[in-house]
C-alpha cells in the first residue's frame, strides 16, 4: 500500500475535494466487500462510534472518519440517523476541526442531552503544536437541531499533569445533582488510567475530582481508551478498550482487546468494586472502542455499537481499494443473574430476504446444505441436541473458508479465519475459541460483504470479524446432526449514498 505522509494525513478538507471524493466513493462502492446493512465509511477511513444517542425521536451516530484514504489522518465526526437501528441514512460530517484546540482532529467522544434543543457532544481535541507537540483538550461542543454546531470558544478541560499526551474520549454523563466526565489516560510512568471530573453545569467550570480506581485491579496496560460507564438495572458496567494487556490462554489475544466490568460505582470515592473478572465484549478478531447509547427508550438496558476493526491493524483488500472500517450492529445489553447478555438490538427479521436454503431437524449431510454463499445474508442455527456443527461460509471444493466450528466433546466453539485467500492479521492468530460451559444451543450469523457477526446462545457471546473472501470463494457447507439450519439473503437497509 502507498505510504502516507504527514502533509497528506494531515490535508484540510476543503469545499472543492468534494469532486475528488466523489470519484473516490463511486470506485469503492463498486467492491465486493461493501455492506449492505452495515454502518461503513462513505470514502476513506471509519474507526471508533461516537456521540451515540436517541434524540428527538432518532438515533444519532457518528463514526471517527478520515476521508481521503484507508488510513488514520485528520479526524472529523460523520453523522448518520436511523429510526430502528436498522435502516441508516448517510447525513454528512457534523464535527470539524476547525479550532486550534483541535487543529489535529477532533477525536472520539459521547453524547449527551436533557431536551430537544441541544445534544451535548464531548470530545477530544487533538492539538498539535508546529513542532507536533500533542496537547489533548477535552471538549463539550453543542449540536443543535439544524445540524449546526457550537463550539466553545475556549477548551473545556485542560491537559492534566502527572499523565502524558494521552487523555482523550470522554463520556459525559449525569451522577444525581451533577455532571462527570470519564476519561482515558495514560499515566507519566506509561501505565493506563482513568480520570473523573465533576461539574454542576454541563458547560463548566469542571473540576478534576479524582482516578476511577478499579478495586483489585492487576493488569498491565499502558493506555485505557475509550471509557464508558452504564448503570443496567441495579448493576453498573464499565466498559473500556486496554492497550498493552496481555494474551492469557485463548483471552484477549488481539492487539488491544475491548472489555468490560459488571460491579458497583462509589462515585463519590471514584472506585469501581468489580463482581468477576475482566471480560471481553467481544471474542472475534476485530471489535473496538464500542460505547453505549445516551438514551431512555429502553429501560434496563444499554445500547452499544463497536467499531469492526481494531487499532494498527491493516485490512489490505479494502484499503487498496481506499476505504477501511464498519460499525457493528447495535447491541442490546442486559444483565441478567450477574451475566452481560448482547442480543442485536433491532428487529433484525427485518433484514431477511427469500431463504436460500433449509434443513429441519434432521440429519443433515454436507452435501444437502451445500450452496453458493451469498455475500450478504443471514445464518441461523439451532441445536437441540448440543451436537457438533460446522460451518463453512465462502469455502471451496479445496478450502474450509471461515470455519465456525463447535466441538460437543470440548465444548468450544472455533472462528477460522485461516485458509481464506486473503490473510488478515496472521501475526495474531487465525483463530478465535470461546469455551460454552452449557453447550452450543443456537447461533445466527450475520454476513455483510467484508463482515461478520456471530451471535451465540441468545446473547451469551459475540464473534466478531472482518474477512475478505474472492469471488471464487463462493460456497458454503453446513454440517450437524438434527440441527436446523436456514440461509437468508439479507435486505440492504443502510444507503451507500454519497454525502458531505
Ligand atoms: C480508539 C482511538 C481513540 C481516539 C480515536 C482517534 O480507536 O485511538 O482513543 O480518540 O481512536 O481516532
Amino acid at each position: 500500500m502507498k505510504e502516507w505522509t504527514r502533509a497528506e494525513r494531515y490535508r484540510q478538507l476543503q469545499k472543492q475535494d468534494t469532486a475528488e471524493l466523489q470519484v473516490l466513493h463511486q470506485q469503492i462502492a463498486q467492491s465486493l466487500w461493501r455492506g449492505c446493512y452495515h454502518v461503513q465509511p462513505v470514502t476513506g477511513l471509519l474507526n471508533d462510534p461516537n456521540g451515540f444517542s436517541y434524540w428527538r425521536g432518532k438515533w444519532h451516530l457518528f463514526y471517527q472518519y478520515f476521508p481521503f484514504g484507508p488510513v488514520h489522518g485528520l479526524k472529523y465526526w460523520y453523522l448518520v440517523e436511523s429510526d430502528d437501528l436498522l435502516h441508516w441514512q448517510n447525513e454528512g460530517i457534523r464535527l470539524y476541526p476547525d479550532k486550534d484546540y483541535d487543529n489535529r482532529g477532533c477525536y472520539s467522544g459521547s453524547a449527551y442531552f436533557e431536551d430537544d434543543q441541544k445534544l451535548y457532544l464531548a470530545y477530544t481535541g487533538n492539538h498539535r503544536t508546529p513542532d507536533w507537540i500533542r496537547h489533548p483538550y477535552q471538549i463539550v461542543a453543542e449540536m443543535k437541531p439544524d445540524g449546526t454546531i457550537i463550539k466553545p470558544d475556549k477548551p473545556t478541560i485542560l491537559p492534566k499533569d502527572g499523565y502524558t499526551e494521552h487523555q482523550r474520549d470522554p463520556k459525559l454523563f449525569r451522577y444525581d445533582d451533577h455532571y462527570d466526565i470519564l476519561v482515558g489516560a495514560q499515566r507519566n510512568d506509561g501505565t493506563g488510567a482513568l480520570l473523573l471530573y465533576r461539574s454542576d453545569k454541563i458547560e463548566g467550570p469542571w473540576k478534576f475530582h479524582k482516578e476511577l480506581t478499579i478495586d483489585g485491579w492487576n493488569k498491565d496496560t499502558f493506555m485505557l481508551e475509550c471509557p464508558d460507564l452504564e448503570k443496567i438495572g441495579g448493576k453498573w458496567i464499565l466498559l473500556f478498550s486496554p492497550q498493552g494487556m496481555k494474551a492469557e490462554g485463548t483471552r484477549f489475544q488481539n492487539k488491544y482487546n475491548n472489555t468490560y466490568l459488571i460491579g458497583r460505582f462509589d462515585e463519590e470515592n471514584a472506585v469501581f468494586y468489580p463482581e468477576g473478572d475482566l471480560k471481553e465484549l467481544d471474542e472475534g478478531f476485530d471489535f473496538y472502542a464500542a460505547q453505549c447509547a445516551y438514551q431512555n427508550t429502553m429501560k434496563d438496558a444499554a445500547v452499544l455499537e463497536g467499531w469492526v476493526g481494531c487499532g494498527d491493524m491493516v485490512y489490505p483488500p479494502s484499503d487498496e481499494e481506499g476505504w477501511s472500517g464498519m460499525l457493528s450492529l447495535a447491541r442490546k445489553l442486559t444483565i441478567e443473574d450477574g451475566k452481560l447478555k448482547q442480543r442485536p438490538a433491532a428487529d433484525l427479521s427485518q433484514l431477511k430476504d427469500k431463504c436460500i436454503f433449509k434443513a429441519e431437524k434432521g440429519e443433515i449431510k454436507h452435501d444437502e446444505m451445500l450452496g453458493m454463499m451469498p455475500s450478504a445474508c443471514v445464518i441461523e442455527v439451532g441445536n437441540p441436541d448440543d451436537a457438533d456443527v460446522k460451518l463453512n461460509l465462502f469455502s471451496t471444493t479445496m478450502t474450509r473458508g471461515l470455519e465456525i466450528s463447535y466441538s460437543s466433546r470440548k465444548k468450544e466453539l472455533v472462528l477460522d479465519r485461516g485458509t481464506l485467500h486473503n490473510p488478515i492479521n496472521p501475526d495474531f492468530g487465525t483463530t478465535r475459541t470461546v469455551i460454552l460451559e452449557k453447550g452450543l444451543d443456537q447461533l445466527q450469523v450475520f454476513m455483510d460483504g467484508s463482515t461478520a457477526e456471530v451471535f451465540v446462545n441468545d446473547g451469551e457471546t459475540v464473534m466478531t470479524c472482518r474477512l475478505f473472501p474472492e469471488k471464487d470463494e463462493n460456497l458454503f457447507r453446513i454440517s450437524g446432526k438434527n440441527i436446523d439450519a436456514a440461509v437468508y439473503a439479507a435486505k440492504r437497509t443502510v444507503q451507500d449514498d454519497f454525502r458531505m
